[in-house]
C-alpha cells in the first residue's frame, strides 16, 4: 500500500517576472518582448507546483514578507492546494523577486534575482512543524548550516520510529557557494547540479558521481541531472544509472526545468518506485515542460 503523508518542499519562493522574448536583448537597448507575466517562482516553490500537477499531497515552507507579491504568490499556492501553513513570515525584508528572459528561440533562460533582506527559514520555525504530517522533507540548499540543525531534527524524530514510518530526507546542491556542500553528507537523496559538477571539474554526471559520492552518507542516492544529456544517478549498490533527456518538438521554456526533475524523481521514490523509475520519469515530465511556457501542460 502507498504511504500516505505530504512531501514538504523547503526553499525559495519568489516573483518571476517573465519576458518571452524571439532574441536575446543586446545590452543597453530598448526592445519589446514577445510576451511578459507574473508567475510563482523558486526552486522548492516550484517543485511544490509539480507535486501538486502530479497529485502529490505537498507542503512549502520558506519565508515571506506581507505585502502586494505576497499576496499573489500566496494566492498561486492556494490555487494548486499547496500547503503553506509552515510559511515563515518575516517582519522585515522584502519577498524576492526575479526578471527573468526566456528565449524560446535558443532554449535559455536567463535569471536576475533580487534576494537580498528577508531572513530564511530558521532551525526554531521548523521546530514547530508537527512532522507526523510528512513523509518526505526536501531542502533546497540556502542556509547550510540551520538547514544542517533542521535535517538533525528530523534524524531525531525518525529515531524513535520504525523505518517504514521515518522521513525520507533529500537536499539539492545547485549554487556553487562552499557552505552548501555541507549538505552532502546530510540527504538520503543528494541532487547536485551540473553548475556544481563543472565547479568541482567534472566534465558528465557519471563522473561527477563518481567523484562526489564519497561526500554522501552511506546508503544514500546522489542524482546530477545535464541539461539535454538527461540525468545520472548512483545508488548504494554503486551501480550507475542513466536517462537520457526527452526533447519536446520545440523548446519553449526551460526555466524551473531543475525543480521539475527534482519533484518528478520526489514522486516516484516516495512511492516506491525504483531509481531508474524515477530518473526516467524525472527527464521524461522535465523534459515536456521544456516544451510550454509555465508548468500546467505537464499534466495536458
Ligand atoms: P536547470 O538548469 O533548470 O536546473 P537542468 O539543466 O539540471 O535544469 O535539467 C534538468 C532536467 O531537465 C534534465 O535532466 C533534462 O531531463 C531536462 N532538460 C533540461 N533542459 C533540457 C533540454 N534542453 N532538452 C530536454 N530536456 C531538458
Ligand atoms: C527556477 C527558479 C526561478 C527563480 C530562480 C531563482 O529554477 O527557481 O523560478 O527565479 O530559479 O534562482
Amino acid at each position: 500500500m502507498e504511504r500516505q503523508g505530504k512531501v514538504l518542499c523547503i526553499g525559495l519562493v519568489c516573483l518571476d517576472i517573465i519576458n518571452v522574448v524571439d532574441k536575446y536583448p543586446e545590452e543597453d537597448t530598448d526592445s519589446r518582448c514577445v510576451s511578459q507575466r507574473w508567475q510563482r517562482g523558486g526552486n522548492a516553490s516550484n517543485s511544490c507546483t509539480i507535486l501538486s500537477l502530479l497529485g502529490a499531497p505537498c507542503a512549502f515552507m520558506g519565508s515571506l514578507a506581507p505585502g502586494p507579491v505576497a499576496d499573489f504568490i500566496v494566492g498561486d499556492f492556494g490555487r494548486r492546494g499547496v500547503d503553506v501553513s509552515g510559511v515563515a513570515w518575516q517582519s522585515r525584508g522584502e519577498t524576492p523577486c526575479a526578471c527573468c528572459v526566456v528565449c524560446p528561440s535558443t532554449g535559455t533562460r536567463t535569471v536576475v534575482l533580487s534576494d537580498t533582506n528577508l531572513p530564511d527559514v530558521t532551525a526554531e520555525d521548523f521546530s514547530k512543524l508537527d512532522l507526523s504530517q510528512y513523509k518526505w522533507i526536501h531542502w533546497e540548499g540556502r542556509n547550510a548550516e540551520d538547514q544542517v540543525k533542521m535535517i538533525q531534527q528530523v534524524r531525531e524524530y525518525n529515531s524513535k520510529l520504525e523505518k517504514q514510518k521515518q522521513i525520507t530526507v533529500s537536499v539539492e546542491i545547485e549554487k556553487t557557494r562552499e557552505p552548501l556542500y555541507q549538505l552532502f553528507p546530510h540527504g538520503d537523496v543528494v541532487f547536485v547540479s551540473k553548475d556544481v559538477a563543472v565547479h568541482f571539474g567534472y566534465q558528465s554526471a557519471a563522473s561527477a558521481l563518481k567523484g562526489l559520492y564519497s561526500r554522501v552518507k552511506q546508503g544514500a542516492v546522489l542524482i546530477c541531472a545535464w541539461a539535454e544529456k538527461g540525468a545520472d544517478a548512483i545508488g548504494p549498490d554503486g551501480v550507475l544509472v542513466h536517462s537520457d533527456a526527452f526533447p519536446p518538438e520545440k523548446l519553449v521554456d526551460t526555466l524551473g526545468a531543475g525543480d521539475t526533475f527534482n519533484a518528478s524523481v520526489i514522486y516516484t521514490l516516495s512511492r516506491g518506485g525504483t531509481l531508474q523509475e524515477a530518473l526516467t520519469f524525472g527527464c521524461q515530465i522535465a523534459g515536456k515542460k521544456c516544451g510550454f511556457h509555465g508548468y500546467d501542460g505537464i499534466v495536458q
